[in-house]
């Protein structure tokens, strides 16, 4: 059976996507008290740990006027985040943001992200 992790089940996305998604296999879908996205290595380990096929990160920091002031938490949240989930995992990560599902080593410099939160190669 397809095994799908998905990062922040409380925000809009990740609320629909863990009822949505449990057609096509089994969904660990996570919120705070889980794993702390601002803690890489935790991140990196809650993958290994639960060896999904796919990872879906709905998490963000989508409050866009305060993102230039609160600029380091945006960055943890939009870009060191996502990367731990790419160095964690072996198969597909799919990032809300974008239509279209990158494989990890696809993840090469994209836009998308908003200002200063453009993943750079792994
Ligand atoms: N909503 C849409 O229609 C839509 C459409 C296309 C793409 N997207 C993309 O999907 C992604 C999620 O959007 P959304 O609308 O679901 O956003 P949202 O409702 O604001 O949810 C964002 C999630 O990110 C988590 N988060 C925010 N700041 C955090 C922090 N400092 N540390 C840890 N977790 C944090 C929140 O966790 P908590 O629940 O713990 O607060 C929340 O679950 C975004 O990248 C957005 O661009 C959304």
């Amino acid at each position: 059976m397809l095994r799908l992790l998905v990062f922040r089940k409380n925000g809009q996305i990740g609320w629909e996507l863990e009822r949505s998604l449990c057609v096509l296999g089994q969904v660990t879908a996570l919120d705070r008290r889980d794993v702390d996205l601002l803690q890489g290595d935790l991140i990196e380990e809650c993958i290994k740990r639960s060896r999904p096929d796919v990872i879906i990160n709905a998490a963000a920091y989508t409050n866009v006027d305060e993102a230039e002031s609160n600029e380091s938490l945006a960055f943890a949240v939009n870009a060191a985040a996502p990367r731990s989930m790419a160095r964690g995992a072996s198969k597909k990560l799919v990032r809300c943001s974008f239509t279209t599902p990158l494989t990890t080593c696809s993840m090469v410099p994209s836009r998308g992200l908003g200002p200063n939160m453009t993943i750079r190669r792994l």
